[in-house]
This record gives C-alpha cells, sequence and structure tokens, in this order.
C-alpha cells in the first residue's frame, strides 16, 4: 500500500510542485476521454486527481475501471488548477493531484445511495446501511462534534480535580423511573441483572468513600417510548459531588456547557445562567423547559372568565379549573379554518376540549380595538378591554385560549406556542437561551395510585427550610433539584442529595415505599448512608441531547453512530434477534412460544 502523506483535504496551493500520496474513496468520477479526474474523498475531504494519458498510459488506463466508492491510494504532483477551474466550494480547491501512480485497494459494490444525495434516503435504508451513510461528510461531522464535546468535558473535569470512575452496567434496578431492561443470570437462575437507567446509586456511594470529584461519560438505558429526542440507550456526562450546595453543582457545571458552546459554535453565553423557578415557569410557558427565544407567553385570564357568559368558561371555573391563553403577534392573517380546524385539533390531540379565539381589530364605529369571534358576544365592551390589556394585545393579533384544569391547559397550551413560534420563525437556531430552572416541587400527586411520586429521583433533598412540611404538607415541599435548558430541550437535570437517612426514610414512606421494599430494592445503599455519608450533589447531561443542539437536528439518531429505530431496533445488526436454544437452556428460560409467534406476526406487518 501507498503510504499516506497527506489527506485528501488537505494539500494547498503551497503544497505546489510537491508529490503527495493520498488515499482515499471515490467520491465522483468524470472520463473526459483525454483526461480522467477523479474526487477522491477521506475524513478530512476531497482532492481532485487527474490522470492524463500522455504521460502515464498506464495509469490511465487503471483509472479508466474505477467507480464510485473504490478504495484507492494514488501518488503525485500538486499542481494548480488551469485558469478557471478552480472550486471556490473545496478548501482543495485551487489544486489538483497529476496522478503518477495508483492502487486500487479495493472494489466496491455499488452503494444503495449516493454519498452526495442522500439526504433524501430513507433513514431506514440509511440506518441499514449505516457506514455508508457515516460517509456522508454531514454526519462525519456530527461524529467529530461528539467527540470534541466528550474531549472538552474530560479536559474541563480533569483540570477540576475530578476523577473519572466507571460504575457497573451489571448492576441491581435503579430507581429512575422508567422500565429496566433486564439481563438473565447464568450462576443465578432466575436472578436478573438490570442495566442502569444511570449511574445515580453508585455515584452517591462513591462520595460516600471520599472520591470527592466524580464524573463519567456514560452510557444509560431506559426502556421507555422512544421520542425524537430519547434514545433507549443514550449516554450521559455524569457528575458528583461532596460538600456542595446546590449553587456550587450549578457554577461549576454551566461553566464546562458554555464553554462548550463557545468552542464548538463560537456561542458567548453569559455567566451565570439565569434562573427560573418552576412555578413561573409553568405559568408562563406552561412547561418545566421553557423556550426562551421568544414571548409569547401564557396567560391566566380565570378572572376575568369567571366574570363573562361564555359558558364554556364559566362551567369550567366553577369546577375549579382554570383559563389561560396566548397572544400571537400578527396573527389575524390566521384564517377560520386554520384556528378552528388546525390549531383546535392540535390541542385536542393533546387533551383539550376545545379552543377559544379572538381577532383583535378596531370596532368599526368608535374605532378602538376590539375582540372580533363568535364568543366576542359573551364579553362586555370593559371584559373584552381588559383581555386586551392583560394579553397586551395589538392589531391583528390573535388571542387563544383553553378552559380546562390547569394541568390539561399547560399540555396543550406549551407545545402549541411553541409550534406558532416555529411557524412565525421565532425559534432562531443560532440563538442559544439557557436557563436554570429551579425550585421545582419535591412530590407530584398520583392520583391512579394515591400517592406522591418523587419530581426527580427519590434521592433529591428538600429545601431545608421546607423540610417541617415533610409532616404536614408534602404537596409544597420544593426540592433541591436544577435542570439545565436550552431552547425547550432538558440538557441536564441534577440535586444536592438527602445525606440523612432519617429524611430519606420520611421520602420512602410518602412515596409509599415499605421499609422491606426499600430495604429489597436498595437497602445496599442506605446502608452506606449510615456510615458516614459527606453532604453531596451532582448533575447529569444528555450528550446526545447537547449535540443535537450543537448540530441544529431535530433527530437524536443523527448524533449516534449506531442508533436504534423507533422501534428499538438496530437495522444495521439486525439486533434485537432471537438466541439458540442452547443459550435459553443455559440460563433456564422458557419462551413462551405463541407470544412469540404473535411478536412476530406484529413486527412483520401481517
Ligand atoms: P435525568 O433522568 O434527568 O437525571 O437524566 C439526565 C439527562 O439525561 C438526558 N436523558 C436522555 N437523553 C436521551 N434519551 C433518553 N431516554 C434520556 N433520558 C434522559 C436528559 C436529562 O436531562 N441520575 C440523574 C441525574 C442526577 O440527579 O445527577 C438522572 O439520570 O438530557
Ligand atoms: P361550543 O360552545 O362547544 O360550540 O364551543 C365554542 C367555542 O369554544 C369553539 O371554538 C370551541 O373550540 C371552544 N371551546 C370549547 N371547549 C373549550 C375549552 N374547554 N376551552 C377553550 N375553548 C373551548
Amino acid at each position: 500500500m501507498l503510504k499516506r502523506t497527506q489527506t485528501c483535504g488537505q494539500p494547498r496551493i503551497s503544497d505546489v510542485g510537491q508529490t503527495i500520496i493520498v488515499n482515499g474513496w471515490v467520491n465522483s468520477y468524470r472520463d473526459h476521454g483525454n483526461l480522467v479526474f477523479i474526487d477522491l474523498r477521506d475524513r478530512k475531504g476531497l482532492v481532485q486527481l487527474v490522470f492524463d494519458p500522455e504521460k502515464y498510459p498506464q495509469v490511465h488506463k487503471i483509472a479508466r475501471t474505477l467507480r464510485c466508492e473504490w478504495v484507492i491510494g494514488a501518488k503525485g504532483k500538486v499542481r494548480p488548477r488551469g485558469q478557471g477551474m478552480e472550486n471556490p466550494r473545496l478548501a482543495t480547491g485551487q489544486i489538483e493531484v497529476a496522478v503518477e501512480e495508483l492502487e486500487i485497494l479495493n472494489q466496491a459494490k455499488t452503494p444503495p445511495f449516493e454519498i452526495d444525495g442522500s439526504a433524501s434516503v430513507g433513514e431506514e435504508t440509511r440506518l441499514q446501511y449505516r457506514y455508508i451513510d457515516l460517509r456522508r461528510p454531514e454526519m462525519l461531522s456530527k461524529l467529530a462534534i461528539r467527540h470534541r464535546v466528550t474531549k472538552i468535558a474530560r479536559d474541563y473535569y480533569d483540570s477540576n480535580g475530578f476523577w473519572e470512575i466507571e460504575t457497573p452496567m451489571l448492576g441491581k434496578s435503579t430507581p429512575e423511573g422508567a422500565r429496566d431492561f433486564l439481563v438473565p443470570s447464568r450462576l443465578y437462575k432466575g436472578s436478573f441483572y438490570a442495566l442502569p437507567q444511570s449511574p445515580q446509586l453508585f455515584k452517591q456511594i462513591l462520595m460516600v468513600s471520599n472520591v470527592d470529584r466524580y464524573f463519567q461519560i456514560v452510557r444509560c438505558f431506559r426502556d421507555e417510548d422512544p421520542r425524537a429526542d430519547r434514545q433507549a440507550e443514550f449516554t450521559q456526562i455524569d457528575v458528583e459531588m461532596s460538600f456542595v450546595q446546590s449553587e456550587e453543582v450549578m457554577r461549576m457545571n454551566e461553566t464546562l456547557i458554555v464553554r462548550i458552546f463557545k468552542e464548538i459554535l463560537g456561542v458567548n453565553v453569559p455567566l451565570p445562567i439565569r434562573e427560573m423557578t418552576y412555578a413561573q415557569s409553568v405559568e408562563e410557558y406552561g412547561i418545566d423547559r421553557p423556550d426562551l427565544r421568544f414571548e409569547m407567553k401564557l396567560k391566566t385570564i380565570t378572572d376575568i372568565a369567571s366574570a363573562c357568559s361564555f359558558k364554556v368558561f364559566t362551567d369550567t371555573v366553577k369546577k375549579g379549573g382554570i383559563v389561560k391563553g396566548l397572544c400571537v403577534p400578527g396573527g389575524a392573517k390566521y384564517s377560520r379554518s386554520d384556528i378552528e380546524v388546525g390549531f383546535t385539533a392540535f390541542v385536542t390531540d393533546l387533551g383539550a376540549k376545545g379552543l377559544a379565539w379572538f381577532k383583535v381589530a378596531p370596532d368599526e364605529t368608535t374605532g378602538k380595538l376590539g375582540l372580533k369571534s363568535s364568543i366576542a358576544k359573551f364579553f362586555t365592551p370593559e371584559q373584552q378591554q381588559q383581555l386586551i390589556t392583560k394579553f397586551e394585545a395589538k392589531n391583528d393579533d390573535l388571542i387563544l385560549m383553553v378552559a380546562d384544569e390547569a394541568a390539561t391547559v399547560n399540555k396543550a397550551l406549551a407545545p402549541l406556542r411553541v409550534k406558532l413560534g416555529k411557524e412565525l420563525g421565532l425559534c432562531d437556531s443560532n440563538k442559544f437561551e439557557f436557563v436554570w430552572v429551579v425550585d421545582f416541587p419535591l412530590f407530584e400527586w398520583n392520583v391512579n395510585e394515591n400517592r406522591f411520586d418523587s419530581l426527580h429521583h427519590p434521592f433529591t433533598a428538600p429545601v431545608p427550610e421546607d423540610l417541617p412540611k415533610l409532616e404536614t404538607d408534602p404537596g409544597h415541599i420544593r426540592s433541591q433539584a436544577y435542570d439545565l435548558v436550552v431552547n425547550g430541550s432538558e440538557i441536564g437535570g441534577g440535586s444536592v442529595r438527602i445525606h440523612d437517612p432519617q429524611v430519606q426514610a420520611k421520602v420512602f414512606d410518602l412515596l409509599k415505599i415499605t421499609r422491606q421494599q426499600a430495604q429489597d430494592r436498595f437497602g445496599f445503599f442506605l446502608k452506606a448512608l449510615e456510615y458516614g455519608a459527606p453532604p453531596h450533589g451532582g448533575i447529569a447531561f444528555g450528550l446526545d441531547r447537547m449535540v443535537m443542539l450543537l448540530t441544529n437536528t431535530d433527530n437524536i439518531r443523527d448524533v449516534i453512530a449506531f442508533p436504534k429505530t423507533q422501534r428499538g431496533q438496530c437495522l444495521l445488526s439486525e439486533a434485537p434477534s432471537t438466541v439458540d436454544q442452547s443459550q435459553l437452556d443455559e440460563l433456564n428460560l422458557r419462551v413462551q412460544k405463541h407470544l412469540h409467534q404473535m411478536e412476530e406476526k406484529e413486527k412483520s406487518g401481517s
């Protein structure tokens, strides 16, 4: 093999006159009869090779047999391209290599799609031939950014005295809240390991072990329904620190994130990152991960609504519900069918019962701003003015409102706000609005199970002054948890932990986890807390989500080399798959045949 001296993307005008060797893949092939031109591709980019029949007839002859994606090595002299032949879109566009020696390193089958044009190829094909898909510069650059992010993180934590420590992959089920992936044990028949949903308990135990500062770039496994920004197998930048309060964890870790955005995108994020309480976030944005790139805040109008004569509103308020809405700037341009068919279907799909609306326009006689819609008659002129003031509405705006239980209203309006923000071009992808969401409730009430659930996880510490409420008013305890949110995406979350075994026991009581269940599930951890646990806290960032933001993609699979589909399959390796009966026998497992067959049928769609 010709030992390469340069990579394809490298030679510059300053290399003219030098003899170089490049290796790579045939990106494109043009045969002009007398001259053959090849664009050769490697990880760094492209370079144009020229084969001249006059000077090197043998080499030219071989060059004519080359096909796209063949792997070759070439030796030749760098020379400037002819006048007018430069390609300003290529880094190497001013030069070409006049090839003197050529070696075919490997042939390739015709690829299932072209490297240049595969953006339009179905994702299934791309995932099946991932090695070809990854050859696309667009995909490789995402892998490169992911690599750089992990490198910056490792360097950052190392320079701040953190140690990278691995925690077990074969472990015990952790209470992160999702379904576990289980691994059967061969030696302990009938027993199972669980793949970690996060290293939560082990990293806390490392604090009890006097590690002081830990980090790990670690794979986590959660068998939950996939979404555009969720994979069953994903990566966290996981961190834990001893003798800290939330302030120190936030300051230490936000500096890393700001550094990453600066180094990768050149974006300056001012420090410290602002904070917003959970209560404010839910009130103004309907959600605990607000997209702050644009305003269009939600406004609660329950008081005005309760006084009007629109029955939908008054009945809802009587039943203890709320009425909330948002004002779309310039939204009067939307047609009645946009609103009553399109937007209404959008919110009813999210659980709302309907969508009430007003267009803001001047009154024909008085010229004063008023509200127009079929329900305007249920609002007195004074109430209309109150609404206009509340929504800070201007001429040609559109006011959209939902009446229901608070949770349903927010669940409908928060996505509607983001959808409209996108439609109106308010979600600038070059803008990054960071916010720490803080003061989460420690618990949320689980109506179905008639008990509290942890909003984060059961090891999250309450705000100290709220501790007495553990006995009296658990629903109103704030936690020492913090989520880092960027443009509506939660890229990290963590908390100060409970290090007092008594508080931990009380929290389990409220979650209706019995002593016995706690003992069975994480007794080893509770025991560790009794042997001198320092105050500690930490955070985990979603690496995949961070890289999604940095590479401006909505699809988490784009930032993972070998991702799973929405249905949890690896189309490249065809996992999951059945296994040999002998393997099942060894594990003492039996697959119920009829169930298995049903699933196979479902998969094949028959
Ligand atoms: P949490 O469950 O909030 O916290 O996870 C931390 C971050 O991981 C990312 N993330 C995911 N990314 C892709 N696919 C998924 N299925 C997925 N689930 C979570 C999110 C999230 O903010 N042990 C705690 C952290 C701690 O308290 O220190 C934990 O795992 O960006
Ligand atoms: P109705 O009186 O049911 O015909 O509804 C009149 C208007 O109110 C329609 O535009 C409905 O979409 C809207 N609407 C109905 N229920 C609600 C609700 N819970 N919140 C907001 N608007 C609603």
